[in-house]
């Protein structure tokens, strides 16, 4: 039922989409065939959901300002935030058929798309912030990852930091699995990131992000997960006042394009937004950090306390996922070593 209506919604937002687009999108004029020096102007469409003063905005806005620059005027990017053009899922769903340009999309929620992206929400699978900076930046196995999907309709071309998850609930400290024995935790619709919570000991409640408000308001969940700026910019703390740091996941945003559209951009147009990439994940870092040192400190105002804890029982629940992972297939032992093997 909830994949038919999603599937509906989708089909609705193509609709309004289409005729919200005007006639210069890239994926409708430009014909460069990937090589023109004097490659047509375009106008690029990008959609995300998070509001205007979130720190993943602000480095998007980066993105766009330098493609601009870098391209002299050839190459716009135009922010869509706040979920205007569909919650994560749907706009998957429109970059795959070449209806919208490009997304900034969690990769938890690409996993429904390709299941190699299902290593980026295993628990515990980076060691701290350098190790998951340092696969990040420059680990071929996300490089392959992100390419990989060339044929399915889109592929990453950078990411930006989304910090580390941890559980938060109404008003109640999770020390360990058994805190969360029968609570109800919204996760994202992500298969590992399911199994992730049942491991750890609670019951998983995947639904799309801008659905988690009411639920939590309501008491359709318990709790949820996710970096600080859920409390803030999306005002989770109004309703969740208990956040305990058991920093499950780094799980990165990645930015994707249209294979459609990228195909027809010239090699100067891909490079002037491959380099603003780059740099807007570099500059995002910084960005991040002060968001993050904000967000606590508002989050404390609005009356959330944080709870820092010994994680060692959720590490110890969650860890067998790495076994059940690279039991699956050689690609994922290939994938999970690449990762361990930038641990310094
Ligand atoms: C993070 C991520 C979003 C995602 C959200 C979620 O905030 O940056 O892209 O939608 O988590 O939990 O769904």
């Amino acid at each position: 039922m909830k994949k038919l209506l999603s599937v509906a919604a989708t089909g609705v937002l193509s609709l309004s989409l289409l005729a919200a687009c005007g006639s210069n999108s890239a994926s409708e004029n430009a014909e460069n065939g990937g090589s023109s020096e004097s490659a047509e102007a375009v106008s690029l469409r990008l959609a995300h959901n998070q509001p205007e003063d979130h720190p993943v905005h602000t480095s998007l806005m980066e993105l766009s300002t330098l493609t601009e620059e870098n391209s002299d005027g050839n190459v716009k990017i135009e922010l869509f935030p706040n979920g205007q053009l569909g919650q994560e899922r749907d706009v998957i769903e429109l970059v795959k058929s070449g209806t919208l340009d490009m997304a900034k999309v969690s990769a938890s929620a690409l996993e429904a798309f390709d299941s190699n992206y299902a290593i980026f929400s295993l628990p515990y699978v980076f060691q701290s912030k350098e190790h998951y900076y340092e696969v990040m930046d420059n680990s071929e196995a996300v490089q392959e990852i992100f390419q990989g999907t060339k044929d399915d309709g889109f592929v990453g071309i950078g990411w930006y930091d989304a910090g580390q998850r941890s559980i938060y609930t109404a008003d109640k400290k999770v020390e360990s699995p058994a805190d969360m024995n029968g609570m109800k935790i919204r996760v994202q619709e992500s298969p590992t990131s399911i199994s992730m919570i049942e491991a750890m000991g609670g019951a998983p409640t995947p639904m799309s992000y801008g659905e988690v408000y009411t639920s939590l308001q309501q008491g359709v969940i318990d709790g949820a997960e996710n970096n600080e700026t859920a409390l803030t910019n999306s005002k989770h703390g109004e309703v969740a006042k208990a956040y305990t740091y058991t920093e499950h996941q780094y799980v990165p945003d990645v930015l994707i394009v249209s294979t459609k559209m990228w195909d027809k951009l010239s090699e100067d147009q891909q490079k002037a937004i491959q380099d603003a990439a780059s740099a807007s994940t570099e500059s995002h870092k910084d960005v991040w950090e002060s968001a993050i040192e904000e967000s606590i400190k508002a989050s404390e105002e609005m009356g959330v306390t944080f709870y820092t804890i010994d994680k060692q029982s959720f590490i110890d629940a969650a860890t067998p996922l790495h076994d059940t992972f690279k039991a699956e297939n050689e690609t994922n032992v290939k994938y999970f070593d690449e990762f361990q093997s930038h641990l310094k």
